[in-house]
């Protein structure tokens, strides 16, 4: 009895030895691994609801980006620095460091996924590229002269105002009351403001024109129904580089568009490509957009439109992806009024890189987002989303300031 305790507590001790022994073994194998965890890897810095690439999650329903951290500030250090809602490593100019590789992964013949922002890291972040400011980035919002009043004003009242300098509202109509508004941002494109393929194809003429002409980094295109998450947009674009070819949208479908080739040949063969559904929105790099000249500027985009009989989103497709062979990387982070956009889970609304609204006439479809304004006083949710973004805001219009304009000017707080 005796002896076999002292035999168990040698065996303990023999044991304990040897597994301390092996702690030893372990520790410089442990280190390489740690230095394998500083190196720049695309990890995702978020966690998806749904499955990433599968093409039935598309079908379905939505990949939604949740990421770990929200890119608005806390209300207080973000009203002191007069810029509420800039991503956490932001400087005082609104720039965020962008970091190494975006975030896209690559199925086997499938198209870029890209579903999450990737986080800049700080300013010793890995591969540091050069800083994107709000000023790189050029918004086209398409509209026509009949929502000015309806769609446009509430833009302006809401994300139009943090971004006034480089927001171009491409029209189809003189205003001007809007044009006290905007200035020199309203561009009366004289196009016909029939909702046809040949005005809409007309319009995003001469967007792009606009843009090369700009110099700025990054051509996005929204229509007058969308909100831009103006701190998410900047986090997207980051992680990139805007010298590179890059084509971010949302696909309306979920398996690329068939479409005969008459632009190459003769259009006896057919071409398969992805596009971003123009009513979410969708972003290109100006590195992309110079090499899409030959078919885009100068009103050949109306000509490569007519050859391929689609509208002006498919056609950018098809420059991007048939002709020049680019894939579109497609993210989730934009939102059209033909989505459910109830769907979209209220803790990750502001996290959206674009919103939309619809269904007034028969089921209102909008972002389930509580707080600020009822649904009587903010039906899209528009003014809500821009309140939680940007607490200190007061609506109203700044220009006009009339009797009843001030009466009725409702603040965030
Ligand atoms: C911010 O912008 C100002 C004026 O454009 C410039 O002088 C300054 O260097 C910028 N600061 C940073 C940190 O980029
Ligand atoms: C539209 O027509 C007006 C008046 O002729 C002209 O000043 C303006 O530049 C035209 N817009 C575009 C985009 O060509």
């Amino acid at each position: 009895m005796h002896v076999s305790r002292v035999g168990i507590s040698k065996l303990c001790f023999l044991l304990s030895l040897a597994f301390c022994a092996f702690l030893l073994l372990l520790i410089p194998g442990l280190q390489p691994s740690q230095r394998h965890g500083d190196l720049p890897q695309p990890r995702p810095h978020a966690r998806t609801t749904g499955s990433r690439t599968g093409t039935a999650s598309r079908r379905s329903g939505y990949t939604v980006a949740v990421p770990l951290k929200p890119p608005g500030k806390p209300h207080g250090s973000a009203a002191s620095r007069g810029r509420a809602g800039e991503p956490e490593n932001s400087d005082a100019n609104g720039s965020v460091r962008p970091v190494g590789n975006p975030l896209s992964t690559r199925k086997q013949n499938g198209p870029l996924i890209r579903d999450s922002y990737h986080y800049p890291t700080g300013p010793t972040g890995p591969h540091p590229r050069d800083q994107l400011n709000l000023r790189d980035i050029f918004i086209a919002v398409k509209t026509t002269r009949k929502y000015h009043k309806s769609r446009v004003d509430l833009l302006f009242q809401t994300w139009v105002s943090r971004a006034k300098e480089q927001t171009f509202i491409f029209t189809d109509g003189e205003d001007k009351e809007l044009r006290n508004k905007a200035g020199d941002n309203i561009i009366n494109t004289n196009c016909s403001a029939a909702h046809t393929r040949q005005a809409l194809c007309c319009k995003m003429s001469v967007e792009y024109d606009k843009f090369i002409e700009s110099q700025k980094k990054w051509f996005c295109h929204v229509d007058d129904d969308n909100y831009v998450i103006l701190p998410s947009l900047l986090l997207l674009l980051s992680s990139y580089s805007h010298t590179q070819d890059v084509y971010l949208g949302r696909p309306s479908l979920d398996h690329p568009i068939e479409a005969a080739e008459r632009v190459k040949s003769d259009g006896s063969t057919s071409v398969k490509f992805w596009f971003a559904t123009g009513g979410a929105g969708f972003c290109i790099s100006r590195g992309l957009a110079l090499k899409m000249s030959p078919w885009a500027s100068l009103g050949n985009f109306i000509s490569t439109a007519e050859k391929i009989r689609l509208p002006d989103d498919c056609t950018i497709g098809y420059i991007i992806e048939a002709l020049l062979e680019v894939p579109m990387t497609h993210t989730q982070l934009f939102h059209s009024h033909l989505e459910n956009l109830q769907r979209l889970p209220t803790e990750t609304v502001l996290r959206q890189v674009t919103l939309s609204y619809g269904g007034y006439e028969n089921r209102r479809n909008v972002v389930s987002i509580g707080g600020g304004f009822s649904l009587a006083e903010d039906p899209s949710r528009f003014k809500t989303v821009h309140c939680l973004l940007y607490p200190e805001s007061t609506f109203g219009d700044g220009q006009a300031r009339s009797e009843l304009t001030l009466s009725i000017q409702a603040g965030c707080v």
